[in-house]
């Protein structure tokens, strides 16, 4: 249902995500575990539209996120909640 492929995502010059692919099945529940300052909260920023990807993708529900803002993601159904 969410299919992460090849994610690439940072801040100015620095590079964050490098190469991230993960895949969740409708239903599923994933964790994602790191140290602090590992990329997690980019993760959930970039799938949500708020940091864009500079490379790779992110798709959801088949469509690809690439040209649609937060907000349109929010729409989708895919909402990031922090904390
Ligand atoms: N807005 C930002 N500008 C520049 N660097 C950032 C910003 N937010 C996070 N970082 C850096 O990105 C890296 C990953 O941070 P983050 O995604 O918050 O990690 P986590 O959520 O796993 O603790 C860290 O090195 C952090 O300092
Ligand atoms: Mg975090």
């Amino acid at each position: 249902m969410l299919e992460i492929k090849a994610l690439e995502a940072g801040y100015g010059e620095t590079l964050i995500l490098r190469g991230i692919n993960l895949n969740v099945a409708e239903g599923a529940l994933v964790a994602v575990l790191g140290a602090n300052g590992a990329g997690k909260t980019t993760l959930n920023m970039t799938i949500s539209g708020v940091v864009r990807p500079r490379g790779g993708e992110v798709r959801f529900a088949g469509q690809s996120l690439a040209a649609l803002s937060p907000p349109e993601i929010v729409s989708l159904g895919l909402i990031h909640v922090p904390e």
